[in-house]
Order: structure tokens, then C-alpha cells, then sequence
């Protein structure tokens, strides 16, 4: 099998294919059948997790994902823990850990801090996550989520909720969703907080079908998937913009009344207040299934990259 990940860095999920990412869902399929063993897939490789933002999903998962197939782990997170709190940049911090670990999987505020890093290290870099731009593994976990629920992914409606304007998960998601076809995804966001003019275009150049709405309640109904997203506090320049727009969207058990019986929703998490508590006994809620394919997702990704087998 030829393998597209074998040495390579994970900047963004349009860095591969369909086909790419259809080989790393057979993989993710196996590693779930290894989720209570040790493997020595990676014996005597050494995984750098450098988190200069707040984590707990993606790391975790990250960490657990490698320590299953037999890895070393080291890693920060949070800038205090680190040199970067006496002045240390971020090259230095990646040419060390360079030469410390076999791959580096990096998450920072900075768009393109991802593509950074990878041009200047030699070991294969990660994203797992850079500013408002890209988180390539969440995509990843996410269409293996609706892969995984509907057997599919073409064909499906899809609607993304939230902030798609400073939200990386959603923006990595519906690039992800141009890797197949959809049959149509609703952007459905306030004004203020649209999708990003360059995501847009890509949707275009695809041939995507796709429109952009304010409200949920009129497509509920046509809706297979259901993509809930956070409204990015942290990223708003402006404290003030953010005050017009929190608490903007909230899915009730109410709103799911209209909804098809088989309409999934996923989230990235952290959720805030974007999707009532009662919604979680509903059989709509996915988004803890979701969370739990980020060890063999995070798995399979490793393994293909390292050169390992599952
Ligand atoms: C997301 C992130 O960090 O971008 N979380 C995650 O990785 N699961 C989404 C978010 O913070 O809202």
C-alpha cells in the first residue's frame, strides 16, 4: 500500500485526499480493536507535545494515543511551563525538540505557527491547532465520526453552527467536508462571525453546494449532521464584538422537535452554553462517541506517519 502520510507534516486536513484519508479510517477502524493494549508499534520513538495553548481533549488524546502504540512522550503546555517565559522563540523551542523526539505535534495561537515549525523542523510536524486557521486531527476525527454514523459522508446535509470566523475546528471541518460531497452544508452564524472569505472560496472552487444563514430553526429539518461549535472568546480582538454575539445559538431539546430522526450533532468541546444538557440523553447527541475516536484517529495518524503497522 502506498502510504501519503509516511514522513509527512499535518498542517492542514486540505494537505491530503480522499483516498489519503480513507486509508487512515481503515487504520483508525483496526487501532480501535487495541484501545486496552500496549502495542510496540513506535518502541523507541519519541512523540513532543508542545501545547502553548490550553488543552484537554487534543493532548490527552495525543498522549494516550502514542503511549498506546509504544511510545515516549514528552511535552509542555501552557507558556509558563516554559522557556518562553524568559524570552525564548518559538524556533529555538522547535529546533530543540527537533532533536529530542522523532515527530512534534504543536498547537499555538499564531496562524501558521504549524507551518513554521515544520519548515524548520526535519522530524514530521503536527498541527494541532494554530490561531483561528486550522486543526487538521479534529477534522479528521469528525468525518471519521460521520463515517462511522451514516457510513458515509457524501450525500449527507450538513449545517455548521457557531463561530466560523475565528473557529478552527469548524473552518478544518467544512475543508474536510470539500474532500467529498456533500450534498449541501449550511453556514449558519451571526453576521459578525461568517466564515472566513478564503474558506468560502474554497467551498466555490469545489463546487460545493453551500448557504450561508443566521438561523437554525428553518433547515432543522432537513439536516443530517449538525456541527456545534463554541464562540471563540479568547480570539476576539474585541471583548465588546463578543458581548453582541455570545450566547447566540443554543441547541434545545425544543428546536430538535423538527429535526430527522437520524440527525447527528457533533462538537469539537469544550462546550459552553451552545447545547442544553437535557440534549445529551437525546439519541442525536454524538458528540461524546466523537470525543472517544480521538485516541485511534490520533492512533492510525501516528502510525502512518511514523511508518509503524496496525
Ligand atoms: C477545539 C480547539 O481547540 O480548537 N477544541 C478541540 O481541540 N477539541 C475547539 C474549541 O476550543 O472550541
Amino acid at each position: 500500500m502506498h502510504n501519503p502520510f509516511l514522513g509527512k507534516d499535518v498542517i492542514s486536513i486540505l494537505d491530503f485526499d480522499r483516498k489519503a484519508l480513507e486509508i487512515l479510517f481503515e487504520y483508525t477502524d483496526r487501532a480501535r480493536r487495541y484501545l486496552n493494549t500496549k502495542l510496540r508499534v513506535l518502541e523507541g520513538k519519541v512523540v513532543a507535545l508542545a501545547f502553548f495553548e490550553p488543552s484537554t481533549r487534543t493532548r490527552l488524546s495525543f498522549e494516550v494515543a502514542a503511549k498506546r502504540l509504544g511510545a515516549d512522550v514528552i511535552g509542555f503546555t501552557g507558556e509558563e511551563a516554559i522557556s518562553v517565559a524568559k524570552g525564548e522563540n518559538l524556533a529555538d523551542t522547535i529546533r530543540m525538540l527537533n532533536s529530542y523526539a522523532n515527530l512534534i505535534v504543536l498547537r499555538h495561537r499564531f496562524e501558521g505557527a504549524a507551518k513554521f515549525a515544520a519548515e524548520i523542523a526535519d522530524v514530521p510536524v503536527v498541527n494541532a491547532g494554530d490561531g483561528k486557521q486550522h486543526h487538521p486531527t479534529q477534522a479528521m476525527i469528525d468525518l471519521y465520526t460521520v463515517r462511522t454514523l451514516f457510513e458515509t459522508i457524501d450525500g449527507l446535509t450538513y449545517a455548521v453552527v457557531g463561530d466560523l470566523r475565528y473557529g478552527r475546528a469548524a473552518t478544518s471541518f467544512i475543508y474536510g467536508l470539500t474532500l467529498f460531497k456533500p450534498r449541501k452544508i449550511y453556514l449558519i452564524s451571526p453576521p459578525l462571525l461568517r466564515a472566513r472569505p478564503e474558506v468560502l472560496e474554497t467551498l466555490r472552487m469545489k463546487g460545493i453546494p453551500f448557504e450561508e444563514r443566521s438561523g437554525i430553526e428553518d433547515v432543522i429539518s432537513e439536516i443530517d449532521v449538525l456541527y456545534v461549535t463554541r464562540i471563540q472568546k479568547e480570539r476576539f480582538p474585541d471583548p465588546m464584538e463578543y458581548e453582541k454575539v455570545k450566547g447566540s445559538y443554543r441547541i434545545t431539546v425544543d428546536l430538535l422537535r423538527n429535526a430527522k430522526p437520524e440527525l447527528k450533532i457533533l462538537h469539537p468541546l469544550p462546550r459552553v452554553d451552545e447545547i442544553d444538557f437535557r440534549v445529551d440523553e437525546t439519541k442525536h447527541a454524538a458528540y461524546f462517541i466523537q470525543a472517544s475516536y480521538g485516541v485511534p484517529v490520533r492512533m492510525a495518524l501516528l502510525t502512518l506517519i511514523l511508518g509503524g503497522e496496525l
